[in-house]
């Protein structure tokens, strides 16, 4: 069967990649999460002590330091999910910490980096066969990809989504907190002034604010079947 790109773009905690992974799965395609790439320059940035004492960034010293760095993918066997590597080293966990969450937005949105991260993700999709999500992925990356996607859902219930989850993990959680935090992140992608979050013309959007996970995976192995065979 031909192989294909499919790229989803979508708010945070839309539950792209929870689908994108699922999909990537089944089909036997690799998956790209590109959020973990610009999480994983920014675990670079605080290793270096790129970030000055007022929370900005050292673009110099970050700039001079670009040949050292080197994000990758591996698959873990155990879960036949990639993980991220940063210079050979599995960073997969330390990515997703406050510390790295709260300062990635600044970097997504410096020219030099976000150049080297578009040209390693177009060379990840050379031999097609991938499934890549992010905010910029149908617009800027692939905007050749047979398959578009672009997720939403209300604030309020990816807030809630957010809120459930933290209340099972941790067993506390502010909703408005989270709703704030939400908005925000929302209107920092969507108005930057490099590769802002905007779907693509082309993008079929999924709205899957009433949605379950399972009726969801559903829907997207149908827009893939329906995309190969046209691509055919
Ligand atoms: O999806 P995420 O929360 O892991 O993304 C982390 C950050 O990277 C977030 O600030 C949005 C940004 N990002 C981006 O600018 N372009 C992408 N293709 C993917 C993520």
């Amino acid at each position: 069967m031909n192989k294909i790109i499919i790229a989803i773009d979508g708010f945070s905690s839309c539950g792209k990649s929870t689908m994108a992974k699922d999909l990537a799965k089944e089909i036997g395609y690799i998956y790209i999460d590109s959020g973990a790439m610009y999480r994983a320059v920014t675990l670079f940035a605080l290793n270096i002590n790129a970030f000055n004492p007022d929370n900005t960034i050292n673009t110099h010293l970050l700039k001079a330091n670009l040949d050292k760095l080197n994000v990758t993918f591996k698959l873990n066997p155990e879960t036949n999910l990639p993980e991220t590597y940063l210079n050979g080293i599995n960073v997969e966990k330390e990515i997703r910490s406050m510390e790295v969450s709260k300062r990635v937005s600044p970097i997504a949105t410096l020219d030099f980096i976000r150049d080297e991260m578009v040209a390693q993700q177009k060379a990840m999709g050379k031999n097609k066969g991938i499934v890549m999500d992010g905010r910029d992925i149908c617009t800027t990356v692939f905007p050749e990809a047979e398959l578009k996607i672009f997720v939403t859902a209300s604030a309020e219930v990816r807030a809630k989504r957010r809120y459930d989850e933290m209340i099972a993990k941790t067993g506390n959680a502010d909703y408005q907190e989270i709703l704030k935090n939400i908005e925000e992140r929302d209107y920092i992608d969507q108005t930057r002034k490099l590769s802002p979050l905007k779907q693509a013309a082309d993008a079929i959007v999924l709205d899957n604010s009433n949605m379950t996970i399972a009726e969801q995976k559903k829907w997207l192995l149908d827009k893939y079947k329906r995309a190969v065979s046209s691509s055919n």
